[in-house]
């Protein structure tokens, strides 16, 4: 078998060495960013004589047919492609003879590989920030739907505070709405060329890393070759934001999970997006929401997985490296399957407002407004706490209901029981993004405000 170092080896590779060392089963789906690098490489060779206009459009016209062939399955790779880039060069070498053979001049695969990630992790960064986008605006529109409607807030999964429901589909947009704004910082950092590094210092011929870097759509070229092959940050970084937007993802699971419960009985989940048991007949379970739950963990294995094969790394590149696209690659895939099912999953759920309304309307959770309504009155914060606190306790305690303790209270009477009746206590959370209507209309101006800014198509 033919490796690309034959000249310098009197045998060929053991069959256990190619199988550990082989990466085309998993960076195969980059060719397309391969053969853009190349392309723009052949052209930067071309802009400098290294190439004549003849090997140009020779190579060029390959890497054409190359592409034809992998998109339409009709690509043979052979034994010896022990990844992509060998095998686009390969064939390219079959397809266009001996100008072919010039298709590598001055490049190294280290810094092909690190092109070919950067850009396949750029079109990635673009299409989970407008799935992410795309989520948010559920959250938006299913908060507009929801009206006045209230819940209990909780502390401590123990309920504390009336809130509306739109606030509380708000509180998860908001985080994605950062995550949308981690993606587009990251992203920065992953827009700069490594081409033109070579192995690790550059190159005796005269190339040029900033027509190659145009070339691509690059921001910018590497300022440094050795850091341009081994710097992984920007795939640890990708994976950082994905994980924490796995997060999110997953702290929406778990409510939807608990809201489901008879316990609950908060939401109804779509008969679409959710499943039933093979064994027990009344069942229908929550998998999305527990799956965006599950998922995240694996997005955090990747994360950790990637940090800690960078860990001790000398420079410049090292075959370590080629262990950073599969969690890459995994948690890309995995985001975008669980951002579309939460999607379809949010935009189904049927909100059993009643469930939720009765829950909150719990006299208890009105205890903090009588404690301020004595406030409001001149009482100590502190004083006015354990006045009502032994109100609750005598209330839990049996002695009467919660509201005919504080009709007779002195210092509390019917004005302060008016506090208690359902649906008020929400009404009363009127400071600037509270839960109550008048902020959290102020709040969802903002909130569509954010989204028209962040619209996919507004970027880049
Ligand atoms: N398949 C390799 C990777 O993914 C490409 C770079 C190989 N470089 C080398 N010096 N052997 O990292």
């Amino acid at each position: 078998m033919s490796t690309l170092w034959h000249g310098r080896f009197a045998g060929g590779p053991s069959e256990a060495l190619q199988h550990l060392n082989d990466s085309l089963p998993f960076d195969q789906r980059m060719f397309r960013e391969d053969i853009a690098g190349s392309r723009a490489h052949v052209r930067g060779l071309g802009s400098v004589d290294l190439l004549n206009d003849d090997e140009v459009q020779s190579i060029l016209s390959a890497l054409d047919t190359v592409e034809e062939e992998i998109s339409s399955g009709v690509f043979e790779f052979a034994p010896s492609d022990e990844d992509i880039h060998t095998a686009v060069e390969r064939r390219v070498t079959e397809l266009a003879g001996p100008a072919g053979a010039k298709l590598h001049t001055g490049r190294s695969r280290n810094d092909q590989v690190a092109t070919d990630v950067r850009l396949w992790t750029l079109s990635a960064i673009d299409e989970i920030s407008s799935l992410v986008h795309r989520l948010a605006s559920t959250l938006e529109r299913r908060a507009v739907e929801a009206e006045g409607r209230y819940l209990p807030g909780y502390t401590h999964l123990q309920q504390a505070q009336p809130v509306l429901l739109a606030h509380h589909l708000l509180a998860h947009g908001w985080a994605l709405l950062r995550d949308l704004e981690r993606l587009a910082d990251a992203r920065r950092r992953v827009d700069v060329s490594p081409l033109g590094a070579g192995a690790l210092a550059g190159s005796s011929l005269p190339l040029n890393p900033d027509f190659v870097a145009e070339d691509l759509g690059f921001s910018g070229r590497f300022e440094n070759s050795l850091d341009a092959v081994s710097d992984r940050d920007f795939v640890a970084e990708t994976l950082f934001v994905l994980s924490l937007l796995g997060v999110h993802l997953s702290r929406v699971g778990e409510e939807f999970v608990v809201w489901a419960s008879a316990e609950f009985g908060f939401i109804t989940l779509d008969d679409a997006f959710s499943t039933g048991s093979s064994m027990l007949p009344q069942k229908k379970n929550p998998d999305v929401a527990e799956l965006a739950r599950g998922k995240a963990g694996r997005l955090l294995g990747n994360l950790t997985g990637l940090l800690a094969t960078m860990k001790n790394l000398p420079l410049a590149y090292n075959k370590d490296l080629q262990e950073d696209k599969e969690p890459l690659f995994d948690s890309v895939d995995t985001i975008r399957l669980t951002l579309l099912a939460l999607d379809g999953m949010l935009d189904t759920t049927t909100f059993n407002h009643d469930a939720m309304e009765a829950s909150a309307d719990s006299p208890y959770a009105a205890a903090i407004d009588l404690a301020e309504f004595l406030v409001a009155r001149g009482m100590p914060f502190r004083d006015s706490h354990a006045v009502v606190g032994g109100l609750v306790r005598d209330a839990l305690a049996g002695e009467g209901s919660l509201e005919a303790m504080v009709r007779a209270h002195p210092e509390l009477g019917p004005e302060a029981a008016a506090l208690l009746q359902p649906g008020v206590p929400v009404q009363n959370r009127t400071t600037p993004g509270g839960a109550g209507p008048t902020a959290v209309a102020e709040q969802l101006t903002r909130f569509q405000a954010a989204l028209v800014r962040t619209a996919p198509e507004k970027q880049g």
